[in-house]
């Protein structure tokens, strides 16, 4: 039915950054400020509703279909702590990238190790669309919260998964990676950094 296409149609959110800024729909703010917000805790009770249970649904959609490695609430539009994240195989963004599993994450927090040397490693953005540039992140983090049914999560994430649990958290405080980057002098277009950069022996890379 025509209701159906409709909701399928749905399931994947624009995350363009400056789609949200040019928005002419005035009710909401636009994605840009809210990718600059804190955003607010999950309750039980609201992790509990439809809404929220579909919220993730739609989030691992819209995820999957940009071929990104996570996805934070705020870049929907709905400026609340949650999460989702997952490396498939063969992700053409992240071809050279081990698998994840998919991992929902409410009200993250991350613990760094004391003293643990950062590493860089590329990183781009789903709302800053076709960029890419190099970001120093600690390698191993312990990552707590609530998964997508309230039960406690404790998870010791290293390599590429810390960095994507560190880029999402990031995103529920109003932070983007190009805040974290020492300089721009590494921020690329997706096209130089595929000609350029990845094929090029990458001493610094993440993953050692
Ligand atoms: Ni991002």
């Amino acid at each position: 039915s025509f209701f159906l296409i409709w909701r399928r149609r749905r399931r994947a959110f624009s995350v363009s950054l400056l789609s949200g800024c040019f928005s002419k729909n005035a009710s909401k703010p636009p994605l840009c400020s809210m990718l600059r917000s804190v955003a607010a805790a999950v309750s039980r009770r609201e992790l509990q509703s439809s809404a929220l249970q579909r919220l993730i649904d739609d989030m691992i959609n819209t995820m999957r279909e940009y071929q990104g490695v996570g996805l934070a609430a705020p870049q929907v539009h709905v400026s609340q702590r949650l999460f989702v994240a997952e490396v498939q195989r063969q992700n053409p963004r992240y071809p050279d990238k081990p698998e994840l599993d998919l991992l929902v994450c409410v009200n993250p927090r991350l613990t760094f190790l004391p003293a643990l040397e950062k590493v860089s490693g590329w990183e781009g953005c789903l709302s800053i669309a076709g960029l890419r540039g190099q970001v120093p992140r600690a390698t191993q983090v312990q990552l707590q919260g609530w998964n997508r049914d309230g039960q406690d999560l404790n998870l010791d994430l290293s390599g590429f998964a810390s960095v994507v649990a560190q880029h999402e958290t990031d995103h529920l405080d109003g932070i983007l990676y190009l805040d974290r980057m020492i300089g721009l002098s590494t921020l690329c277009f997706d096209t130089e950094y595929e000609r350029f950069w990845q094929r090029s022996e990458e001493p610094e890379e993440v993953e050692a």
